[in-house]
């Protein structure tokens, strides 16, 4: 590794390499998230049939909620996190299902390096942000080169879409939101979020996908914070892995 290269494993905001923290993940995010409903509504919009034949790789997988689903609909699923305490959770979870078809794997964006064929899935939630804005456009160009053409990149994420002008009323309204839905503690966490990790705007990531060889098939905006993107590589864009 260069000695400019961002270190990926040193956990920005919410330390994810804290055992205690992958420990209580699942039951915090379930009070305001969905799995089952994240997962049909992503199955619904992927513009592929034959789901059984496909290939998802899942990057910054945490415990593992939809790999588990996408191993029950699709052929393998790759799913790689940098914290081995969300990544043991996730084990776990995957071996009370019995679920064979998942390989997990420690490493991340700017390291992770895809030796198996490319795949059909790349799918990304709630971790790109975890990277700077630089960082982010050289993951989006490795996750190309981990996809075979014609592939979809599914990017979910806390991605602002308002007004830049708007910014403290928004950001209020949305950390109350959580603190209404999830209490004090995770209040804490979303102005964490906020505050240390690398949230970017819209047009900055569709600039950034663009450049890294993907054409947007859908955007499913929410409250102005959380997006989804459906994404096809259009380009081959080669770079070297580190
Ligand atoms: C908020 S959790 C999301 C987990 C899961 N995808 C979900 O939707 O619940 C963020 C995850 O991204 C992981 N992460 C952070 N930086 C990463 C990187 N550079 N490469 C891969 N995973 C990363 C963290 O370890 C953590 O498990």
């Amino acid at each position: 590794m260069n000695n400019w290269t961002y270190d990926e494993f040193k956990h920005c905001g919410v330390d994810y390499a804290d055992p205690e923290q992958a420990e209580i993940y699942d039951s915090r995010h379930q009070k305001f998230r969905n799995d089952e409903q994240e997962f049909a509504g992503f199955l619904s919009r992927m513009p592929f049939e034959h789901h059984q034949e496909l290939t998802l790789l899942d990057m910054g997988c945490g415990t593992g909620a939809a790999a588990i689903h996408a191993s029950k609909h699709f052929r393998m699923i790759y799913a790689v996190d940098v914290s081995e305490a969300m990544l043991q959770q996730a084990r776990r979870k995957a071996e009370r299902e019995q679920r064979s078809n998942i390989e997990f794997i420690h490493s991340g964006f700017l390291s992770y390096e895809h030796r198996a064929e490319p795949v059909d899935i790349v799918s990304t939630k709630v971790a790109l942000h975890h990277l700077p804005d630089f960082w982010k456009q050289i993951a989006l160009m490795r996750m190309n080169a981990m996809l075979k053409m014609g592939g979809i990149l599914y990017l979910h994420d806390v991605i602002f879409h308002f007004r830049p002008a708007e910014y403290q009323r928004k950001i209020d309204r949305f950390i109350a939101g959580f603190e209404a839905h999830a209490g004090k503690l995770f209040k804490a966490e979303v102005e964490t979020h906020i505050r240390d990790e690398f949230s970017t705007f819209d047009w900055i990531m569709e600039g950034m996908m663009a450049r890294a060889g993907f054409e947007v098939v859908s955007i499913h905006p929410s409250d102005g914070f959380v997006m989804e993107y459906f994404c096809r590589k259009a380009e081959e864009i080669s770079i070297p892995y580190f």
